[in-house]
């Protein structure tokens, strides 16, 4: 795309949902038939300086790169391929992270160690915070961070960044909206920007449109009724004893009131397979995991600091990741803080036979005892040896391994507060994992409902596997 379509993007975006809005229902609930003429959103001057400046590849070393290269918005403001960890400016190094979607980050409060679950029961725990360690302290201050990152935007240095703007486009803008000497200071136009990115994520309603199947179903059930497959699908998302899925994907109302987020913020470790060449036929492994040495470990770093484990000792912080919003993730093509699953089939199948069949998930080493058996298409592995070992929860140093989480659905839920080192009682290897195929099929429809942009006229609204 061309910087000129990039800029229409949002707009177009915009508008399709102000038309949503209006088609979906009026104050009788009653479908209208004709909307009337469109308008288009009104953005505040920050947020318009921030627009501009969100699809400006002029603010990456190599002039071919915009935060909505890897955050795009056809793609709910995610990566538009399915590869793990995207390309940086350099064209040269990829990333360490899978990009996440942007949407519906405004609600996310500031991070804590001892924050608040929106659930009003759970008691206090890492939560909050951008990023899925929780580093950055708000949406503007995140937005430089990508600036300066050698993996992505790649610019040397604030100074870099601050000249592509004063020498763009938009610089009589910005100058109008943050001051007529904002450039005679380098730290403050650089903030400024964030404070422009930070607005624009904030009111563009593209950013947050709430205009998913779910939403009508949950906000007016006009044009919204789930299929039976996706009704089922919804009932075990909530079920404490089978899936446990609401238990971090928390669906009620959040701090601001906002619903259906699917996420309470908190930091888990779910022990995902390292994404590293030990996968056969990997096609894109993190460069970073060529080393053994590196680990990461979300809140426990490498890219946060202030939780870094002593050497050799254990951290409860280690392996954490924040708990991903999962609107619109049936449109992404790469899962988890390190991309390594590519289907919401692969990640319901993870959850549920992580402990009962590691050997689907996590290399194994040693000669076992018997012949070489196929595992299923979605495994990681795709074949094991009967007696060989193991090795579980191979992203994390041995000795911070008791951070797994052993919740159902990937444990049974029995002994300790919830981490193997509590004395959880995990899911005996070989025993019959929790889900059926038929519940981790209706799981993922209901999955889909969560995807915006859902056209009540159209039809058919689901897939056919979904229907019945
Ligand atoms: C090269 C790809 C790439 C580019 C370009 C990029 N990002 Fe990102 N973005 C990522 C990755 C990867 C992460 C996850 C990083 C992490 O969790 O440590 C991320 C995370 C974020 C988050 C945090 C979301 C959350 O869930 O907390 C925000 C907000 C964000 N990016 C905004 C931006 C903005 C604004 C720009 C442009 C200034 C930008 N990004 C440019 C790859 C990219
Ligand atoms: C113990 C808390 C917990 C439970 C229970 C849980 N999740 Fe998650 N979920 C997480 C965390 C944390 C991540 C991010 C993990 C990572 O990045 O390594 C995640 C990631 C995901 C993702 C990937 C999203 C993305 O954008 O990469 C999907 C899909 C998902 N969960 C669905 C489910 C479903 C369906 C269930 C129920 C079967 C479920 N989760 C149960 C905590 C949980």
């Amino acid at each position: 795309m061309n910087l000129a379509t990039d800029k229409l993007v949002p707009l177009v975006m915009a508008l399709s949902v102000a038309l949503l809005a209006l088609t979906a229902c009026n104050g009788n609930g009653n479908a209208v038939a004709t909307a009337p003429a469109p308008r288009k959103q009104v953005l505040s001057m920050p947020a318009q300086v921030g627009q501009l400046a969100f699809f400006d590849k002029n603010l990456s070393s190599g002039k071919n790169m915009s935060c909505a290269s890897c955050h795009d918005p056809q793609y709910a403001y995610g990566p538009p391929n399915s590869i793990s960890v995207q390309l940086g400016s350099d064209l040269k190094q990829t990333g360490a992270r899978a990009v996440p979607s942007l949407r519906y980050k405004e609600s996310t409060p500031a991070f804590s160690e001892d924050a608040p679950n929106p659930d009003g029961v759970t008691s206090n725990s890492p939560g909050g915070g951008f990023m899925a360690d929780g580093r950055a302290a708000t949406l503007a201050t995140q937005a430089g961070m990508p600036l300066l990152n050698p993996l992505e935007m790649n610019n040397p240095s604030k100074e870099a960044v601050v000249k592509a703007v004063q020498n763009g486009a938009y610089a009589g803008l910005f100058k109008q909206t943050f001051g007529a000497n904002v450039f005679d200071n380098t730290d403050a136009a650089f903030d400024a920007l964030g404070t422009a990115i930070q607005a624009l994520e904030t009111e563009d309603l593209s950013f947050h449109p709430y205009s998913s199947k779910y939403d009508l179903y949950v906000f007016n059930k006009i044009g919204g009724v789930l299929t039976p497959a996706e009704r089922r699908g919804e009932v075990l998302f909530h079920s404490t004893g089978v899936t446990n899925c609401s238990g971090c994907h928390y669906t009620g109302a959040n701090f601001n009131g906002n619903s259906g987020l699917m996420t309470d913020f908190t930091y888990q470790a779910l022990g995902a397979p390292r994404n590293d060449r030990s996968i056969p036929n990997n096609p894109d492994p993190i460069p970073a995991n060529d080393d053994p040495a590196y680990f990461d470990m979300g809140l426990c770093g490498p890219f946060r600091t202030d939780y870094m484990p002593a050497p050799g000792k254990a951290h409860p912080y280690c392996g954490m990741f924040k708990v991903p919003v999962l609107r619109n993730a049936a449109t992404r093509g790469a899962f988890f803080h390190n991309g390594v699953l590519h289907s919401l089939e692969q990640v319901v199948n993870f959850y549920n036979t992580r402990d009962t069949n590691p050997e689907y998930w996590y290399p194994s080493h040693g000669d076992g005892t018997g012949k070489p058996q196929a595992n299923p298409v979605w495994a990681l592995q795709p074949t094991a040896v009967p007696g060989a070992t193991v090795d579980k929860y191979n992203d994390l140093p041995p000795v911070q391994q008791g951070n797994v989480d052993e919740e159902v659905p990937m444990g049974t839920g029995e002994g300790g507060e919830k981490t193997r080192a509590s004395g959880t009682k995990p899911r005996a290897a070989g025993s019959t994992p929790v889900m059926t195929p038929q519940q981790i099929a209706d799981l993922v429809c209901f999955l889909g409902t969560l995807s915006d942009g859902y056209q009540p006229s159209s039809a058919p609204s689901a897939s056919g596997r979904c229907v019945k």
